[in-house]
């Protein structure tokens, strides 16, 4: 690896081979001096996980708890952990076991956009997750097969019914069963948080604009899309980077604290990667009805069309330079189409003319701010609540079954839940370009209540 060398593609050289391993920066190579963190995102990042450092490896030494106590986290260790926690959407919520809820989350929780219309069925929509390939570890407990179902009624979901699937026994419950309502609401939850956890966040914002990111640094550098796409991949190599092992390498958060082992992760984020084109919009996956609270699918589409204003203003102001300056443009085409680990009839991702250009760099801003900001940003509304979601359930019969390592598990959830959505650096409201902020002035009342628009960043960076 040449640091000194001038000739970005030997400094931003990819992870694996083309075309197998998806594509991303080779995290065993340095990082890059342009795309290191600055200090004042250090400083940030600090602010939140400073604290509960202890419970981070490999700081979770006796040196570090030691320290912890001596500077006043004495209570921030060990199983009171999570009761000094600052509380979460859902610890506020008194009715968060109820159904209404449940329906709420499923609409504008932290993996939204996941419901189907369904036709010919007593239900009319519904959210499926499919575990059943993939091995549960010993002593977990994943079901195979967990979908949950809704009724439309005047313009207001309801639930039906969850049906689920575990060591071959299908179970479907209703809200009249009881505790087994209750359970299986737990059981699907769950599921949904390692579904949003891998597929939502990690594969469709960190990993699938990394491709994005290294194509452009490759090859962008007097090309108009730099300054327009620079400060929107911010920190997202470096962040990167430091989550191939904290959060899914072999002793990573997600296979340490889910059901799931780390070969499987790979294979579901890969399965999802293999799925995502820039040919696409937010207008795909809206649902088909009105539902007086779906807040999400409103603030998505507003989103896509500020952003689609914005990239069409700039292009026809840049479009000469762009023009001048497109064999940049072919460079990263060929990047990106070399790297990708498509599914055959997933459309290309190929940079054939302005066109698609102009897509591609919606799909990106849409990504990297609003979508990431979403996902990223409600994890700990969700997941800082054990007795609400678990990222990971442990069957009590299991002679694997560890009731020590499991509230490890548990305080680690709410830690990384805590720090992750707590790091607000460079809010677009903030820090975007004169007409970007207008426009998210602008479209304001249709981005909120779905997400604060402080909430949305410049960038992935945590
Ligand atoms: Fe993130």
């Amino acid at each position: 690896m040449n640091q000194s060398s001038s000739n970005p593609k030997e400094i931003f050289k990819y992870y694996g081979t083309p075309g197998k391993d998806f594509a991303r920066f080779d995290v065993n190579s340095p990082l890059p001096k342009e795309v290191e963190p600055t200090p004042r995102y250090e400083a940030h990042v600090g602010l939140q996980v400073f604290p509960t450092l202890p419970l981070i490896p490999p700081f979770n030494c006796r040196l570090f708890s030691r320290l912890a106590k001596r500077v006043g986290f004495r209570s921030m260790v060990g199983p009171d952990f999570r009761r000094w926690m600052p509380a979460n959407l859902s610890r506020l919520r008194p009715d968060k076991f109820s159904d209404e809820y449940f329906v709420e989350r499923r609409l504008n929780g932290f993996n939204p956009g996941k419901l189907n219309h369904i036709k010919d069925k007593p239900w009319q929509y519904a959210v499926n997750y499919k575990t059943g390939r993939y091995q549960a570890k010993p002593g977990g407990f994943l079901p195979e097969y967990n979908e949950a179902r809704f009724v439309l009624r005047d313009r207001s979901l309801q639930v039906h019914s969850i049906e689920y699937r575990w060591k071959g026994r299908v179970s479907t419950c209703f809200p009249t069963d009881g505790k087994d309502w209750e359970d299986a609401k737990y059981y699907f939850r769950s599921a949904e948080y390692v579904y949003q956890e891998i597929q939502s966040h990690l594969a469709r914002t960190h990993m699938n604009m990394d491709q994005y990111a290294m194509a452009f640094y490759r090859n962008v550098s007097k090309n108009p899309i730099r300054d327009l796409l620079w400060s929107h991949f911010e920190g997202l190599i470096s962040i990167n980077k430091k989550g191939a092992s904290l959060i899914i390498g072999n002793t990573g958060f997600i296979p340490e604290a889910s059901a799931l082992d780390p070969k499987s992760v790979n294979g579901v984020l890969a399965e999802e990667l293999a799925t995502l084109t820039y040919h696409w919009s937010p207008a795909v996956q809206k649902l088909p009805d009105p539902i007086d609270n779906n807040y999400f699918d409103r603030a998505s589409l507003a989103m896509w069309e500020l952003l689609e204003k914005y990239v069409s203003e700039f292009f026809t102001t840049k479009q000469k330079e762009i023009k001048t300056y497109w064999y940049e443009i072919e460079g990263m085409s060929q990047d990106l189409v070399t790297h990708s680990i498509l599914d055959p009839g997933v459309k290309s991702l190929e940079i054939k003319d302005q066109k698609d250009l102009q897509q591609l760099c919606v799909y990106i801003l849409y990504h990297c701010t609003f979508f990431h900001s979403w996902v990223n940003n409600k994890q700990y509304e969700d997941g800082g609540d054990i007795e609400y979601a678990a990222i990971g359930l442990w069957d009590e019969n299991s002679p694997d079954y560890d009731p020590k390592k499991i509230q490890e598990r548990y305080d680690a959830q709410v830690k990384l839940m805590w720090t992750l959505a707590n790091v607000y650096y460079n809010p677009a409201i903030e820090f975007a370009s004169h007409p970007l902020k207008k426009l998210l002035w602008e479209y304001r009342d249709q981005i909120e209540p779905g997400i604060p628009l402080g909430w949305i960043m410049m960038s992935i960076n945590i």
